[in-house]
């Protein structure tokens, strides 16, 4: 029998390749973990996820104390549980969801599942769909006319972007709302004093795997707010899997070492690189602001991937106008320092589509729920106006929507799709 997944990793393990992508760990182990052996389920003394009172609760205080959280969850599925689990807690409570759109698709999935059906603000876009800036004004319109509402946003975003979380959260207070921050690619910010837990949300998730050296699928649900404390554990198993992986969950009790012992020291050493890389390229790139640890450069990206593939660096997101290479405190300066040297030697070209894409929000014509759950055709994009998008059809990385599930495609939606290379859309029949 052929192994073409083990095949793959083998080769890829042995190759010196830089891998300037997810998962933080960077192919280095923070600490020996056997994965056969340690590969268990809830036997006596192991404890239970989403019971914990034993072992997995004592490691799961250690990592709270950590982000100064009342309380945090280990997730073995991602944030992808945990956006589920904080869009639970706020149907229990009937509260109106207003998100920001450049939402990861497994927000529009948590909303087909639970039935609900999110309010809109659109950013101010700058040149696409990954990124942009908060609209207050929209925002503070919003939350005067639904009084009983959370805030949902991204933070930092694909390419790095981050929100003023401090300023939101304090918006959000104002008219009773709850923050939600999709903190998937910060869980590392803690070092820098900029973790949404340090800023006034209520609750976010942190893909721990992302950032940090924890095996791919380990996050945390950080609960800022008391009144979820309880509840969270509950909300989390209608969608987890009853046998979560140990394996995960020993390298998130690992990681809290990591913090605790390195993180600091290995941030301060990164970034620091960082910003010398930054200085050494900026004649040659047009560098895009934003959290340090991602590096998003805006031009021809699928160009400058090959490129850079070419010299062993392995990015983490590529489309025709920039490109996003994903460092993580596990980066060495020596890694950092062979990357500016890497860009140094290659030619990056213009993007290839440049300019503002005017991000209209698409009409509706079915609840997310609906669309999501009905029978639905692939057609190609050209042939899409006025259909009905169905199931969410996106490119993974980066997931964010083009048109949302049951929203109907029109001119511009079809620009964008084919902006970002996406050639059929899935559409209600
Ligand atoms: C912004 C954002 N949110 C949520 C997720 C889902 O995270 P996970 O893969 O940990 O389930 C991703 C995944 O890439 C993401 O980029």
């Amino acid at each position: 029998m052929k192994t073409p997944i083990y095949d793959f990793l083998e080769n890829y393990s042995r190759s010196d390749t830089l891998r300037l992508h997810m998962p933080g760990h960077k192919g280095k182990a923070p600490a020996p973990l056997k994965a056969f052996e340690c590969d268990i389920t809830e036997i006596s003394g192991a404890d239970s996820l989403f019971e914990a009172s034993g072992i997995i609760e004592e490691s799961e205080k250690n990592t709270s104390r950590l982000y100064h959280t009342v309380r945090t969850c280990y997730s073995t599925g991602g944030s992808t549980l945990c956006i589920q689990t904080m869009l639970a807690l706020m149907k229990q409570e009937n509260r109106t969801v207003i998100a920001v759109r450049n939402v990861h698709r497994s927000f529009l999935a948590a909303c087909a599942l639970l039935d609900i059906q999110p309010l809109w603000l659109f950013p101010d876009y700058s040149g696409g769909i990954l990124s942009g800036g908060f609209p207050y004004d929209k925002a503070e319109e919003m939350l005067k006319q639904h009084r009983n509402a959370c805030i949902y946003l991204t933070s930092p975003d694909y390419l790095g972007k981050t929100a003023d979380i401090g300023g939101i959260s304090k918006l959000c207070h104002r008219y009773n709302a709850v923050l939600l921050v999709d903190n998937a690619h910060g869980a590392h910010t803690v070092a820098m004093g900029t973790h949404p837990s340090q800023l006034g949300a209520d609750i976010c998730c942190d893909s721990a795997h992302k950032m940090l050296p924890a095996l791919t699928g380990g996050a945390y649900l950080h609960i800022m707010n008391p009144a979820y404390a309880d509840r969270a554990k509950a909300a989390m198993s209608l969608f987890g899997s009853t046998s979560p992986s140990y394996l995960i969950m020993a390298s998130l009790d690992l990681c809290a070492g990591y913090i605790a012992e390195r993180l600091e020291d290995d941030v301060k050493r990164a970034v620091c690189a960082l910003d010398a890389l930054r200085k050494r390229i900026s004649g040659r790139y047009e560098v895009y602001s934003g959290e340090p640890f991602h590096l998003t450069l805006l031009c021809d990206g699928k160009d400058l991937a090959d490129q850079l593939r070419s010299f062993g660096i392995e990015c983490e997101y590529a489309d025709s106008g920039c490109i996003v290479l994903l460092f993580s405190p596990m980066n060495t300066p020596e890694e950092i320092e062979r990357t500016a040297d890497i860009l140094m030697k290659c030619a990056p070209k213009p993007p290839v589509c440049s300019g503002k894409i005017s991000f209209l929000q698409p009409e509706t014509a079915l609840k997310v729920r609906e669309a999501v759950l009905s029978d639905y055709e692939e057609i190609p994009v050209e042939e899409s106006e006025g259909r009905i998008c169905a199931g969410v059809n996106v490119p993974c990385p980066p997931a964010v929507p083009v048109a949302a599930s049951g929203e109907i495609i029109d001119k511009n939606c079809i620009k964008i799709f084919k902006r970002y290379g996406i050639l059929t859309v899935n559409v209600v029949k």
